[in-house]
């Protein structure tokens, strides 16, 4: 199983902050942002890693984590995307690192409690397809939502100004191989980018999309107001602990 981080984009709703770096080196309270995801993968026992990155101050990632020995791992790898394409575009750069393997991706500005180990034990078991992680959230609106038909997914429509759920597809996905095929097969959205919910929806269409509920905490980081309450949360886990 490899594992992907998308640090690409330029992190526009965050400017002026991000006017001369990359969102994802912002600091999340002791540590800076793209840790969090990188350590999701490590604990869930991922040992191959890809960080695609992108916009200002790219080569400050191979700076700041060199071949990735602070985490413990033995090589790190990285690529470029040029402009901001979107998260599926960002996924595809990762196909060759992939190989035909299965593939665990998180977006970099999203920082989560929960070990996805068993997640990913159960998914290593999962023939085919994919799978998602939801949290129920108070702003739906802001980001993929699901439309439940029976407990099942039937649909995810991105960002709805009348969400059919109170739940949110967070940044983290399980695909199997075939996701690259789902890639090339998108239209830009109306935003101009290669959307991850529609290749969710390629998933939910042939059936083979699962979902797990995620028990701990979870947010992005991608707004002033979601950046604060990261921190707030990053520093209440590193106290308690
Ligand atoms: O955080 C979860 C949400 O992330 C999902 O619920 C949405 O379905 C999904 O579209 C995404 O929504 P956002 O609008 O918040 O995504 P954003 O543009 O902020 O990008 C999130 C991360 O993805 C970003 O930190 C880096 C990576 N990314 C994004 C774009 C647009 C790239 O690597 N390349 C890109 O071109």
């Amino acid at each position: 199983m490899k594992g992907v981080v998308l640090a690409g984009g330029l992190g526009t709703r965050l400017s002026p902050l991000t006017r001369v770096t990359n969102k994802h080196l912002l600091p999340v309270y002791d540590k800076p942002m793209i840790y969090y995801p990188v350590e999701t993968l490590v604990k869930s026992g991922i040992e191959d890693i890809m960080i695609v990155t992108g916009g200002n101050a790219a080569g400050d990632f191979l700076k700041l984590m060199g071949n990735g020995s602070e985490f413990g791992l033995k090589d790190l790898y990285y690529t470029y995307q040029r402009g901001e394409g979107g998260i599926a575009e960002a996924l595809s750069l990762a196909e060759h690192f992939v190989s035909g393997d299965k593939v665990v991706v998180v977006l970099g500005d999203n920082i989560l409690e929960d070990n996805l180990s068993e997640a990913v034990q159960k998914f290593e078991k999962q023939k085919r397809g994919a799978r998602i992680f939801l949290k129920e959230v108070t702003d739906p609106q802001r980001f993929g939502v699901p439309v439940f038909k029976n407990g099942k997914i039937v649909n995810i429509e991105e960002k709805p100004k009348k969400p059919k759920s109170q739940y949110a597809v967070t940044g983290i996905y399980m695909y199997d191989s075939r996701v690259f095929e789902f890639c090339r097969k998108l239209k830009p959205s109306k935003r101009g980018e290669l959307e991850i919910s529609d290749v969710n929806n390629c998933y939910i269409k042939d059936g083979s999309m699962q979902y797990d509920i995620l028990k701990g905490y979870w947010t992005d980081a991608g707004t002033f107001d979601s950046l604060l309450h990261a921190n707030k949360l990053a520093a209440l886990k590193a106290e308690s602990s």
